[in-house]
């Protein structure tokens, strides 16, 4: 079984100097048994985290184009990740899919680069508000997974998060029995397409030092994707470390 993975995503915040000043309050952190913890900072800080990071600590990336390399400004390729030493890249986060439009086809395509540059993909998932109160929620959430990981699914090498939009740095969290129940779904879908034998399924949305635990001893909930709450050392540290 992979370790638990507790991740932070830093989106679009934090200057170099603040980079240098979590990771030295971070450094005294220990990560337990069986957890590993990544950071997904912006692009331009991913080398400077790289340098920081202590050993068995992971680096990836928030997003990525689907071209492997190509006349497009602005963009950052799945090779040029790999090379500043990322391993994993956030795909189809709902801020990409509901502030930059990209369809569930974009998705896909940039979910078979990565896998083909050597990347760990973790998929992201989730339905909205009235999508959830519609009862929409699993054919919307496996709808995407599909779509993600295409005709051919692959045998592992992947994660999948689980963000319900309207928990998305709302301060709302899931209850653990509603994301069990979404997680559990994933989870047997993958198995029914014989895909992601080490996938790992997070949960995200408003995670905090006082909901982690009662989330990561949910059945079904092998890690955490954290947003506001991994851009403070402390409170990131109790995530990594609740309910061990
Ligand atoms: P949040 O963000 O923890 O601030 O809700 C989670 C995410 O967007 O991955």
């Amino acid at each position: 079984m992979e370790p638990v993975l507790v991740a932070a995503n830093w989106k679009m915040y934090k200057t170099t100097a603040e980079a240098r000043a979590f990771f030295s309050a971070w450094g005294e952190v220990a990560v337990p048994p069986g957890r590993e913890a990544a950071f997904f900072p912006p692009f331009p800080l991913l080398s400077l985290v790289k340098e920081l990071l202590p050993a068995g600590q992971t680096l990836g990336a928030q997003n990525a184009h689907e071209a492997l390399e190509g006349a497009f400004t602005g963009e950052v390729s799945c090779p040029l990740l790999k090379d500043a030493g990322c391993s994993y890249v956030l795909l189809g986060h709902s801020e990409r899919r509901h502030v930059f439009g990209e369809d569930d086809r974009r998705i896909g395509a940039k979910f078979q680069t990565a896998m083909k540059s050597g990347l760990r993909p973790i998929l992201c998932v989730g339905e909205l508000l009235d999508e959830r109160e519609a009862g929409r929620t699993l054919p919307v959430v496996l709808g995407q997974l599909e779509a993600g990981l295409g005709p051919e699914p692959p045998d592992g090498g992947f994660d999948i998060a689980y963000e319900p939009v309207w928990a998305i740095g709302t301060g709302k969290v899931a209850r653990p029995v509603d994301a069990g129940e979404v997680h559990a779904a994933i989870i047997g879908h993958l198995r029914g397409l014989g895909a992601g034998r080490d996938a790992r399924v997070l949960y995200g949305g408003s995670v905090k030092p006082d909901n982690a635990s009662a989330l990561l001893a949910t059945p079904g909930v092998h890690g955490l994707l954290v947003g506001g709450a991994s851009l403070d050392p402390a409170s990131f540290a109790a995530i990594t470390r609740a309910g061990s």
